[in-house]
């Protein structure tokens, strides 16, 4: 068995990995020409409890796709129990601390096997079975990705909700999950801010009748109310289980998660991800875009609560038995060199951040990043936005001191995982330029008519032509939605919702959100959402919310707001309308700038032309493009001059 087990895992390192240019263009030729033998070989890599019997069946008129049919694994015996033989005592994860001079945590992969069938044993005695939604809202320490893991173990399906979420938006996600328990924890530590979870949490719960039980998982130690038929603390109920938990047997497309992200509607979206195409797809770009070798200490800086910490801190890194390093705080705490203290003392190798983080520790003195010694990287990688050339340039020479190759990683939520990104130092990378797409990744080019653009050189609505295995399913509870956001402007192409353009080479370079979703600080928020918060306001009788260009945050937002007559339009109001904003949904999505207007430029049909309304807040209104379908064209130069005056 053990010696099974050894040979699996120096397989998956051998016969995963790409690594040179001609590799790529062969496995990337491969996936087109045959997909299903493609995709079967990579799946021949990891521990199924039952071979599938057909790789792939989809249909995008329904839409439905399914991959690795009839297939049965657990996704935590890829991660955990199938490297124990090999790695039982090597670091499975390394969490670091929000306070520098508290002592790190080095979890072996026996240690977090141990913690997470505990834990999974703690759910199923407060009776989570297969099937159950589990709400996850906790702070970045490791019982977080325990939590992830033990839900996963027992076949219960984890919603992890971002702990910077308000209680309203909380509540939002919980009832639409329908979950049945709340893993939380008492407060949060994030640089000096301690932010009162369970307070949150609790004023969530009033509104949540489908929780029976909520865990709690004490990090602060602050003073917390308690609902003795409710609660319970987490040490306590550790204490009442041993950690042997068999894995449940999942079908490949049972669903693992649930993962709220925005959507141009009010309502967020939980994309539904399934067992075996999205464990394998992690896997599999983890390894070939970060080129994960044994030893390596890789480091991504996301937050669990996006997508970027589900595939890339806790199950692509685990499930290919690397070291992932896991960080509590903020880059700017107690000082801005603290990303790079923090790969110093660790020996980081590889390091994934977002273009925000980048923008906002160029503008300090260098001295934060040259304190520190940097030696150990050897590849960098950005996320969740596009980079301009600038922060891509002082990354590149103040951290990776033009040696490590840079990737940047294009994908999404729905996408499960990297899509369009270079594999470090296999295959070129271009400043602003997300690159090639990965093997088994189709993209093209739309024109507005949804015709695919054959000129290599060209610009226009990027679009995937073939589904792959970590694609999101469903919006859960709301398939019709599905289809419409994705997979009807453009039938049979899956449709993300960015623009991209393509150079001579066919790198892509993605150029932004084409529909009404903002990217501010590589947060997804819909503009739609924040428009309902702000109309909640007593004062208010309409607003319309667009971003505009931001030096750090890349976008940041800009609210037009009609008031009611005779209302009086103050500061004051200004500020109550931004906290309204950051109850309802969370402080992260606060207009920047509130704008009071008489009236907002609508077509005759009545729809907000919002083209108009993002280049006055960019401060372009010269170029304010074709007006002529404008119902009140006057109202542009009292848009304007409010504009100037704020
Ligand atoms: C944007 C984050 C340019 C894009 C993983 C996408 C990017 C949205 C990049 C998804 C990149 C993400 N370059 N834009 N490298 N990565 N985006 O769901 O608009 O939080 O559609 O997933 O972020 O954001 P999400």
């Amino acid at each position: 068995m053990a010696q099974a087990l050894l040979i699996t895992i120096k397989k998956l390192l051998m016969t995963l990995q790409i690594n040179s240019l001609e590799d790529y263009q062969k496995a990337y030729q491969s996936s087109v020409e045959n997909p299903s033998e493609f995709w079967d070989n990579i799946a021949e890599n990891f521990l199924w409890r039952k071979k599938w019997t057909q790789t792939l069946a989809y249909d995008w008129s329904v839409p439905e796709t399914k991959w690795f049919l009839e297939g049965k694994l657990n996704i935590t015996e890829n991660c955990l129990d199938r490297h124990l033989a090999s790695k039982g005592d090597q670091t499975a994860i390394i969490w670091e601390p929000n306070d520098p001079n508290d002592a790190a945590q080095h979890i072996t992969y026996r240690q977090l096997h141990s913690k997470v069938c505990a834990f999974a044993n703690v759910l199923k005695n407060n009776k989570v079975v297969k099937g159950d939604r589990v709400c996850i809202y906790m702070p970045m320490v490791a019982e977080l990705s325990v939590a992830v893991l033990a839900c996963a173990r027992i076949g219960a399906i984890h919603s992890v909700v971002f702990a910077g979420f308000s209680s309203r938006a909380l509540a939002a996600r919980i009832n639409d999950a329908e979950c049945k328990v709340l893993l939380t924890a008492d407060g949060g530590f994030r640089g000096d801010k301690v932010t009162p979870l369970k307070d949150i949490a609790d004023e969530a719960l009033k509104t949540c009748p489908s929780i029976k039980k909520s865990i709690v998982f004490q990090r602060t130690k602050q003073t917390i109310a308690w609902t003795s038929d409710r609660d319970l603390w987490w040490h306590e109920e550790l204490t009442k289980v041993d950690d042997s938990c068999p894995a449940e047997v999942m079908d490949s497309e049972d669903i693992l998660f649930i993962l709220y992200t925005s959507g141009s509607t009010g309502k967020p979206k939980g994309m539904v991800h399934t067992c075996g195409g999205y464990m394998l797809y992690a896997a599999y770009s983890f390894l070939n875009v970060f080129q994960y070798k044994p030893n390596d200490i890789y480091w991504c800086t996301a937050d669990i609560g996006w997508i970027t910490g589900h595939s890339y801190i806790v199950y692509g890194p685990l499930a290919t038995g690397a070291t992932t390093v896991m960080f509590e705080g903020v880059p700017s705490y107690p000082d801005y060199g603290r990303f790079w203290e923090v790969c110093e003392k660790h020996k980081v190798t590889q390091f994934y951040t977002a273009p925000t983080a980048i923008r906002a520790l160029a503008k300090h003195p260098l001295s934060f990043v040259t304190d520190h010694d940097l030696s150990s990287l050897r590849i960098l990688g950005t996320v969740g936005e596009p980079i301009n050339e600038e922060a891509w340039h002082w990354y590149d020479d103040n951290i990776g001191k033009n040696k490590c190759p840079i990737v940047d990683t294009w994908w999404q939520t729905e996408t499960g995982g990297m899509m369009i990104s270079s594999l470090a130092g296999v295959t070129q990378d271009k400043p602003t330029f997300a690159t090639l797409p990965l093997p088994g990744i189709q993209p093209v080019l739309l024109d507005a008519d949804g015709a695919e653009i054959t000129d290599i050189k060209a610009e226009g609505i990027l679009a995937i032509k073939q589904p792959w295995p970590s694609l999101a399913r469903t919006i859960y509870g709301d398939n019709e939605r599905y289809k419409n956001v994705y997979f009807s402007a453009y039938p049979n192409y899956y449709f993300p919702g960015d623009g991209a353009l393509r150079d001579a080479l066919g790198n892509y370079r993605i150029t932004g959100r084409v529909d009404d979703v903002v990217i501010v600080s590589g947060h997804n928020l819909g503009t739609a959402p924040i428009e309902n918060a702000i109309n909640e306001h007593d004062n208010i009788v309409e607003s319309a919310v667009v971003g505009f260009p931001h030096d750090i945050k890349g976008n940041a937002l800009y609210a037009y707001v009609i008031t009611y007559d005779g209302v009086i339009q103050t500061d004051e109001l200004i500020t109550e309308i931004r906290n309204l904003v950051a109850k309802t949904i969370g402080a992260i999505a606060k207009p920047d700038k509130v704008q009071f207007v008489k009236g907002l430029p609508k077509t005759r049909s009545g729809k907000i032309m919002r083209r108009i309304l993002r280049k006055i807040a960019s401060g372009n209104a010269g170029d304010l493009g074709d007006t002529s379908t404008l119902l009140n064209p006057e109202i542009i130069d009292d848009l304007q001059k409010g504009f100037d005056k704020n």
